[in-house]
């Protein structure tokens, strides 16, 4: 459920209606809804209340807004961030270093420097090779980094394949069978304390039973840990839950995800973290997009929108779809093709759409796409950098700038020897 909705033939942002957005700001440009985030946060957190101990930490990558990561701070939500920039962004949120987790396969010696001297609460360190170069610098510092090793249980997500991380060609993890041993040599290095372990097998999960599958090995593993002398404080059981991008499907509700993870884990004796990202972001943005002209086509007209690839990425990556609907509402329909203005043919949001027939001119919206939508933009083309706005009830603010072709250009030079 979410917080856009129609009032007299009209699509609202709460209590704002989408085209005062589009005249103020412009288009094309995000838009988020505070009811709808501050629901989703509430239902997550809520759902997870009936396990003793469990944290929440919001995958920044799913929506790295400031004002967005403010709101989920406010919600008690620490934050899941995969680099410096990242931690940056939860610090100056005002989220607590201590309710910071590092995750990635790739962490830079200069970011886990940052990491440790910010004092963050636990690294998600992905091979021994890590692990080792952490606890040097670690006890270089005179620091003990809180460590959790991150496993790749090797369980199909099922999933789109670039989206899956828990099989074990995945770059992710440990392998599930060499980690007791990993875990145990790293945990009499200096400089490291190893807390517990970490699994995400992968996003946009449309089942519960592949994330049971992987929790199940993952309490497998830690007594397998504890019987070797080691301790295991905390579980970092990842994020994944899907949500629904076209109307009618569904998806796990968290109240039966956090039933499931109560039955798995009901004797580990643990914190159980977590660190979801789209269930919380995704239903609350939509991308507002003004039709620049509907082209004929052979088979469909051509809806060119002057949104693009560019700025909503996961139509041409993962084939995704994202529901489309019109900010007017009417009652003609048409078969369309929906693109955008950059020039290849990846940049293709929907073929053969069924929509609310649409003109030059028209405003419409991309749904569900306040989890890697934004964040995910970049300036091919040279395309502006798409702006956000956050809604709450009848205000809203630009919470990100358009960043305008000519900002970018700034930033370049000819050298002088041209
Ligand atoms: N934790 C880790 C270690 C992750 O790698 C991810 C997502 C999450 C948590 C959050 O997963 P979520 O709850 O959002 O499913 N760009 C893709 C999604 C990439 C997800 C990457 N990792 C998309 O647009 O579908």
């Amino acid at each position: 459920m979410d917080h856009f909705t129609y009032r007299d033939g009209l699509l609202h942002a709460e209590d704002v209606p989408l085209t005062q957005i589009a005249q103020e700001v412009g288009t094309p440009v995000y838009v988020y809804s505070h009811a709808t985030l501050s629901r989703h946060a509430n239902i997550f957190r809520d759902a997870l209340s009936i396990l003793p101990d469990a944290r929440c930490a919001f995958a920044v990558k799913a929506n790295p807004n400031l004002a967005i990561l403010r709101v989920l701070q406010a919600h008690g939500f620490g934050a899941d961030v995969v680099s410096a920039g990242e931690m940056q962004r939860a610090l100056a949120a005002g989220m607590a270093a201590q309710d910071i987790v590092f995750s990635g396969v790739g962490k830079t010696h200069a970011e886990l420097l940052a990491a440790l001297d910010a004092g963050i609460g636990q690294f998600n360190i992905e091979s021994e090779e890590e692990g080792l170069e952490l606890a040097r610098l670690a006890a270089a510092r005179g620091r003990i980094a809180q460590a959790a090793l991150r496993i790749n249980p090797d369980v199909s997500a099922g999933t789109h394949d670039k989206i899956s991380t828990g099989k074990a060609e995945n770059k992710f993890g440990v392998p599930y069978d060499a980690a007791a041993e990993i875990y145990a040599r790293l945990a009499l290095l200096p400089g490291l304390h190893m807390r517990g372990l970490a699994v995400h097998i992968g996003s946009q999960l449309a089942s519960l039973a592949p994330l049971e599958a992987a929790f199940v090995r993952m309490g497998g593993l830690m007594a397998a840990i504890r019987a070797l002398g080691c301790s295991v404080t905390h579980m970092d059981l990842g994020g994944g839950i899907g949500v629904p991008y076209r109307y009618g499907e569904s998806f796990p509700d968290p109240v039966d995800y956090a039933q499931m993870i109560l039955r798995v884990t009901r004797d580990w004796g643990v914190t159980l973290m977590f660190e979801p990202g789209r269930v919380i972001a995704g239903n609350a943005g939509v991308l507002l997009t003004r039709v620049i002209r509907v082209k004929q086509g052979v088979v469909h007209p051509f809806v060119v929108v002057d949104a693009a690839m560019n700025d909503l990425a996961r139509p041409a990556l993962y084939d995704a779809w994202h529901d489309f609907v019109p900010v007017r509402a009417g009652p003609a329909r048409m078969t369309a093709n929906i693109v955008g203005p950059v020039c290849e043919s990846s940049d293709t949001f929907a073929m053969a759409r069924d929509i609310t027939a649409l003109e030059a001119g028209d405003l419409a919206v991309f749904r569900t796409a306040g989890a890697y939508g934004a964040t995910m933009a970049n300036t091919y083309n040279s395309r502006a950098l798409v702006p956000e706005v956050l809604v709450h009830e009848d205000r809203f603010a630009v919470v990100a700038d358009r960043i305008e072709p000519a900002t970018i250009l700034a930033a370049e030079r000819v050298p002088d020897w041209l």
